[in-house]
C-alpha cells in the first residue's frame, strides 16, 4: 500500500528509532551504501523488508549491530581467528558469516542457520542501531536487482511510499557494499570482496575466494545473493577488459550510433580523450579506484536518467578494490564481458 515515507534529517533520529520500534522500515546510510533497516529480530518487521524491495525470501540479511556485545547476542561464541577479524576491521565495511543463536528468526537468515553481522563505520547508523534499542537487519535499500543506493535520492527513486522514513547522510562513502567473509568453514571464504579487500585479509587469517565471485551462477551457492542479477540499470551494459579496450568501445560505439543508438562509455579520467565525440561518464583516476566505487552505481543509475541503450565499461584488473568494482560490473552486465 502507498504511504507518505518521511524525509528525516540527523537531527531527526529519534523519530527514525521510533519506527524501527514499532516494526517499521528505515533506510539510513552506511560507509558502503545506505540500508533499509529493521528490527531483525522481529519476523513481521523482516518480512516487510522483503515485501518493500522485491527480494526473493531465501536472500538473507545482513544483522548490524553497534557493539561486539551486541553482536554475541545474535551469533553463538567464536574462535580467536574471528575475533582477530573484528579487532582489525571493524567498525567497518567486513561482513562474517557465523552460526547465529536460536531467536535469531530464519526469516532474518533466508531460511539459514548463519547469520551475516557486521558493524558499520558511520556515526549516524551506529547512533540509529542505538535508540532502536535492537540490532538492524538491513539489506542494501534499492528494489531488488537495481544498483545500491548510494545516496538518499537514489532510496527515494526506489522505494517511495513504501518505507516509513528516510535518514539522509549525504553520499556515502566507499559506495560498494561490504566484503562478505563466510567463517563458518576453514579456511574462511570470500563470498562477496568490498571495501576490505583479499589482500588485507590475507595479512591477518587463511582466506579462499569462492568461485562464485567471477563466474555465472549454477547449482548451488553459498551466499543466496550471488545467485540473482544485480546492481543492473535499465540499459545494457558491456565490460570490455584487455590491451585493446579503447580501440574496441569506440569501433562498437560508432557502429551504435550508425544505427542512431544512444550509447555512454565509462571511463577512467586519464582516457577520456580516446573517446572523443561520446558520451563519456567518469570513473574516476584509474589510479585512485576508491574514485570509481564510490560513483559507480550513482553513474550505473545515470546513464537511465540519459536514456542510454548501451554503456560501454573500461574494465581493469581484479586485485585489490578492482576485485570488487569488477564483481559488481560483472553482474550489472549479466556476465556480458569483451577480452580483447
Ligand atoms: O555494505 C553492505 O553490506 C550493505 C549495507 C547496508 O550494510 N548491505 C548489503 O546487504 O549489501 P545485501 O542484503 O544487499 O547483501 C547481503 C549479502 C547477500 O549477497 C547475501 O546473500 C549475503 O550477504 N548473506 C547474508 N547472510 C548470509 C549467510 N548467512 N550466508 C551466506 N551469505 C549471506
Ligand atoms: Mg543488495
Amino acid at each position: 500500500m502507498e504511504r507518505i515515507t518521511r524525509w528525516l534529517g540527523r537531527e531527526q533520529l529519534a523519530e527514525a528509532a521510533e519506527y524501527l520500534r514499532r516494526g517499521e522500515l528505515v533506510a539510513f546510510p552506511t560507509e558502503t551504501v545506505y540500508g533499509l533497516g529493521a528490527d531483525a529480530l522481529s519476523e513481521e518487521a523482516v518480512r516487510g523488508i522483503f515485501a518493500a524491495k522485491g527480494r526473493p525470501a531465501d536472500n538473507p540479511l545482513i544483522i548490524h549491530c553497534h557493539s561486539v556485545e551486541q553482536v554475541s547476542q545474535v551469533v553463538q561464541p567464536w574462535p580467536d581467528s574471528v575475533q582477530t577479524l573484528m579487532d582489525v576491521f571493524w567498525p567497518g565495511p567486513l561482513t562474517l558469516i557465523l552460526p547465529k543463536r536460536p531467536h535469531v528468526p530464519l526469516v532474518t537468515t533466508g531460511g539459514l542457520k548463519t547469520a551475516a553481522v557486521r558493524i558499520p563505520d558511520h556515526p549516524l547508523a551506529l547512533a540509529l542501531i542505538r535508540a532502536a534499542g535492537v540490532p538492524l537487519a538491513a539489506p542494501s535499500a534499492n528494489r531488488s536487482g537495481r544498483p545500491s543506493p548510494t545516496r538518499a535520492e537514489h532510496v527515494r527513486a526506489d522505494l517511495d511510499g513504501r518505507i516509513a522514513a528516510i535518514v539522509d547522510g549525504g553520499a556515502t562513502g566507499w559506495g560498494l557494499e561490504s566484503t562478505v567473509l563466510d567463517c563458518t568453514t576453514e579456511p574462511f571464504r570470500l563470498l562477496r570482496p568490498g571495501g576490505i579487500t583479499m589482500e588485507q585479509l590475507q595479512k591477518v587469517c587463511e582466506v579462499i575466494t569462492d568461485p562464485g565471485i567471477f563466474k555465472e551462477p549454477e547449482g548451488v551457492v553459498r551466499s543466496p545473493g550471488m545467485k540473482y542479477k544485480h546492481y543492473a540499470p535499465e540499459c545494457r551494459v558491456i565490460v570490455v577488459v584487455g590491451d585493446g579496450t579503447s580501440a574496441a568501445i569506440r569501433e562498437m560505439a560508432a557502429r551504435d550510433r550508425a544505427s542512431q543508438k544512444l550509447v555512454g562509455v565509462l571511463a577512467f579520467t586519464e582516457h577520456h580523450g580516446r573517446y572523443e565525440g561520446l558520451t563519456i561518464l567518469d570513473l574516476g583516476s584509474k589510479y585512485v579506484l576508491q574514485e570509481g566505487a564510490a560513483r559507480l552505481y550513482h553513474l550505473l543509475r545515470e546513464a537511465d536518467i540519459l536514456g542510454l541503450q548501451t554503456l560501454y565499461v573500461e574494465g581493469m584488473p581484479d586485485k585489490e578494490l578492482g576485485m570488487a568494482i569488477m564483481n559488481r560490473l560483472l553482474r550489472a552486465s549479466g556476465f556480458q564481458v569483451i577480452a580483447t
